[in-house]
């Protein structure tokens, strides 16, 4: 049994953890920023592969008290890295901390290199090289006021890299973040689904490799493939049943629109990578004038939001007539507004459901959910 932590963005642990627990993990618990849980080392290929709100999957390899700097070497050297991978493996030593004594981050971060090219050197006579942009293999460091936690990345590149996006948008969402709003929306592929302001149609994208049951890693590869104990076999099994599973036939109520056709290029150009241009209906189009694609379904969107002063006043004006269009147009849907401008659940005049703190990146968003009723929600 080995022990794992996977990385999400933060508002999203308690739907990653029940993600993590539909894939098998065990002792699945969730903590500011992620999910621990537990399994056989295989479990990882499952989730690098399967899900679609982590960020990173770590695999842990030591936890020790520490005090300082020569603690953390100490315990560092002392773990069996020629065992973990070859010394012709290029390294990049990560380190976060809350609430550490230590003085310096970076001197902790040298420190741990030395620790692991120290080990190579004395037993194989050859040290790994450092590559800080594309490292074979990523050694992650986490110490509190007490403790030193040390995990290998079995991601290699975020997860959010699903590898279809060749060409981003203005403001582009992060897949996972995506994904696990989806999830939070509560979204069936039988139901319509909309994103009136879609850009590079993020969103959609997710929305149709859910639908169509395509795994968000199965055009990518993964850290864990560098590992001295990778088991090629196994892992092309279940590369093999995921491909297995793809079901583009299944009929789809995907909508997306955006006032601008040039954005909406981008969005096509995301799905026709995936083959999946077919899933869902692109049309240039004002939020404010557009007229619902079905009776009912789930609206989910996040409008642009500004920094200059003429950009705040110009959407100061915006989220009010997109309050009306929704009231006007859009009763029998549930609409799910991200945003980080907090003026936006004043101005645009209609109540809340509910509303969840998320994290895009380092921006501190909510997510609005508003039902739309005839008649009913005027502020
Ligand atoms: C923050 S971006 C959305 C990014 C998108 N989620 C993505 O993943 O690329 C906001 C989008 O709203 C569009 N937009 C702004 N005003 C609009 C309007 N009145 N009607 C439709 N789209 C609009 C912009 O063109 C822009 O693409």
């Amino acid at each position: 049994m080995e022990n794992f932590f996977a990385t999400c963005p933060r508002g999203l642990e308690a739907a990653l953890a029940s993600e993590l627990t539909a894939l098998a993990a065990q002792h699945v618990k969730a903590v500011d920023g992620g999910v621990q849980f537990a399994g056989p080392f295989e479990l990882c290929y499952s989730v690098n592969l399967e899900s679609r709100l982590a960020s990173r999957v770590l695999w842990k390899i030591a936890r020790a008290p520490y005090r300082n700097e020569q603690d953390i070497y100490e315990i560092t050297r002392a773990l069996p890295w020629c065992g973990w991978f070859g010394p012709e493996r290029s390294i990049r030593v990560n380190v976060a901390a809350i609430k550490s004594p230590l003085k310096s981050l970076d001197f902790a971060t040298l420190r741990i290199k030395d620790a692991v090219c120290d080990v190579f050197r004395a037993a194989t006579g050859r040290r790994p090289d450092v590559d800080t942009h594309n490292p074979d293999v990523r050694i992650h460091a986490f110490l509190t006021a007490t403790d030193f936690t040390l995990y290998l990345d079995t991601s290699g590149d975020a997860l959010f890299k699903r590898g279809y996006r060749t060409v981003t948008g203005d403001a582009p969402l992060r897949e996972n973040l995506a994904a696990g709003i989806l999830r939070l929306s509560g979204w069936q592929p039988e139901q319509a689904l909309l994103d009136p302001m879609c850009g590079s149609g993020t969103f959609l994208t997710e929305a149709a490799m859910i639908a169509c049951n395509i795994a968000p890693g199965a055009n990518r590869s993964f850290g864990f493939e560098k590992f001295k104990r990778f088991d090629a076999g196994a892992w092309n099994t279940l590369r093999e049943r995921a491909h297995a599973r793809i079901n583009k036939s299944i009929k789809t109520n995907i909508y997306g629109s955006d006032r601008f056709g040039d954005v909406l290029e981008l969005a096509r150009t995301n799905l026709v990578a995936l083959g999946l241009e077919d899933k869902v209906s692109l049309k240039q189009a004002n939020v404010l004038e557009m007229p619902p694609p079905a009776a009912s379904g789930i609206l989910v969107t996040n409008p642009p939001y500004g920094v200059r002063m003429d950009e705040q006043q110009s959407l100061a004006e915006f989220y009010p007539k997109l309050g009306d269009a929704l009231k006007q147009k859009y009763s029998g849907w549930t609409a799910y507004i991200l945003s980080a401008d907090m003026r936006l659940p004043k101005l645009i005049r209609l109540t809340a459901s509910k509303r969840t703190p998320l994290f895009n990146g380092a921006l501190d968003c909510r997510l609005f959910e508003y039902k739309v009723v005839a008649g009913s929600m005027r502020k």
